[in-house]
């Protein structure tokens, strides 16, 4: 087991290059199942989510190989089951994109539910109710869901919710279904358009990503492709937060300046110069912050994925500062280790009220999760003295050499091994 240390009071500054998107590449490898042919896929992230689920296909049956450290080749012609166990599985949530994609396949699925999550109940039903109306009879047993059709028929789809998970599930069965699926309501996100280009790339027929309303005229026959993953959105953000909270001046390279819209508005509204060039964004701040009030929506809202990192920013803004997270039930739980940090923050169900103060104190804490531990190394950095942060484990499922990036920026942090007494595996988020 490995902690971080970090000494805080550094001003970052220089230039960091952002890596390809996790939730894009979680969804893009599982899509691969649908064309018995080579898929090259570039710009995949070096990260623990991206190995898991490459670890499961290949378990699957599928000859995966990394032509070099960003570059995936996958042939999954040599797949001939549709069952995945939960020793496969439980490693990573995403994993359930296998649903989908072997349903778009074989017409048949068996899959294991992965593990629950940190933040609140993560439910699928709108994953089953959209393969339903896809024709497809579904039902859990033993913790699998099983879900099997003659053929699958495009449908109209309402989404009772916008659910990014549930949006790509639907894709990944509908491509190759009988006639016309349109999907309401549909989410948004980056990385739905990534996956639609993926899909198309493949000689599939998605139209309207990252619109409410996804139309997909289903095709017999799919194909490999090469393909380029798009720059990761909550990655670029968290370093954009990072140089702003230490009062810094960096260059954040490789990035798509529209999907960081309302995450520089909103280090803007705090007092942070942001500049904008074709590919990269320039964030400069005296570490002075005013307040601002953040609501966490689906894209094109403040996403949920950056709430703990601006948090941090927010806990020495100047005044009051309001955050609300519209998506998930249960996402302030690593405020408890700002709170031994010296923040002032007061949580009541989905709404957290932060009142600013001087400065953080460096101390002991923990990653909960992928982003809140990405928010205790901002904390870390900010502070003043000295911030360890175990169980970083969740830090390395999604963001790629994070520690050489910041040290390369001018932070005090490095990786320090210890006792590994009570191991437990961490479920990917
Ligand atoms: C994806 O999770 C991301 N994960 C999450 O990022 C992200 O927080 C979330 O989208 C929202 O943007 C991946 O892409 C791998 P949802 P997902 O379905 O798909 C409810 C990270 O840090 N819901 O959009 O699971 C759900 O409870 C991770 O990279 C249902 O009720 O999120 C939530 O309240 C953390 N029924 C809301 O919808 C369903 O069937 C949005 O969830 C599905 C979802």
């Amino acid at each position: 087991m490995e902690k971080l240390v970090i000494h805080g009071g550094n001003r970052l500054s220089g230039e960091v290059e952002i890596s390809g998107a996790k939730n894009a590449a979680v969804a893009i490898i599982p899509a691969t199942l649908l064309a018995q042919d080579v898929c090259r896929i570039e710009n995949i992230p070096n990260i623990s989510d991206v190995s898991c689920m490459v670890r499961i296909l290949s378990q699957m049956g599928a000859q995966v190989k990394y032509i070099n450290k960003h570059t995936l080749e996958i042939n999954t012609k040599t797949v001939n089951s549709y069952i995945v166990h939960h020793e496969m599985t439980k490693q990573l949530r995403a994993s359930y994109y296998l649903i989908g994609a072997l349903l778009g396949r074989f017409c048949r699925a068996k899959v294991a539910l992965p593990g629950g999550c940190n933040f609140g109940v993560r439910p699928i039903d709108l994953h089953i109710r959209g393969f339903e109306l896809l024709g497809a009879r579904t039902n859990s047993e033993g913790g699998m869901i099983n879900a099997a059709a003659d053929h699958l028929t495009g449908s109209a789809i309402y989404m009772d919710k916008v659910s990014v998970g549930a949006t790509i599930n639907i894709m990944l069965a509908a491509v190759k279904a009988r006639g016309l699926t349109i999907i309401e309501n549909a989410a948004k996100e980056p990385h739905i358009v990534d996956l639609a280009n993926f899909l198309n790339s493949m000689g599939a027929d998605v139209r309207g990503a990252g619109t409410d309303v996804i139309k997909i005229h289903g095709v017999s026959e799919m194909h490999g492709c090469t393909y380029s993953i798009i720059p990761d959105q909550i990655e670029a953000g968290t370093y954009m937060v990072a140089a702003a909270a230490t009062g810094g001046d960096v260059l954040v390279k490789n990035v798509i300046p529209k999907h960081l819209e309302s995450i520089s508005a909103k280090l803007i509204e705090c007092g942070v110069r942001v500049t904008e060039y074709d590919d990269a964004l320039r964030i400069q701040s005296d570490g002075k912050f005013r307040k601002c009030n953040i609501k966490t929506m689906p894209h094109p809202g403040f996403p949920t994925d950056m709430q703990p990192q601006m948090a941090v920013l927010l806990t020495v803004a100047n005044g009051t500062s309001i955050v609300s997270e519209g998506v998930w039930d249960n996402r302030f739980k690593y405020i408890e280790q700002l709170l031994r940090m010296g923040a002032n923050v007061q949580v009541d169900g989905t709404i957290a009220v932060f009142q600013g103060v001087e400065e953080l104190m460096g101390a002991p804490v923990r990653a909960d999760d992928l982003r809140a531990g990405a928010a205790m190394i901002i904390a870390g950095l900010m502070a003043r003295g000295t911030t360890e942060v175990e169980d970083i484990v969740y830090i390395d499922r999604g963001y790629e050499d994070y520690v050489e990036k910041f040290r390369e920026l001018g932070a005090d942090i490095y990786r320090k091994q210890i006792r590994d007494d009570s191991a437990k595996p961490a479920t990917a988020g």
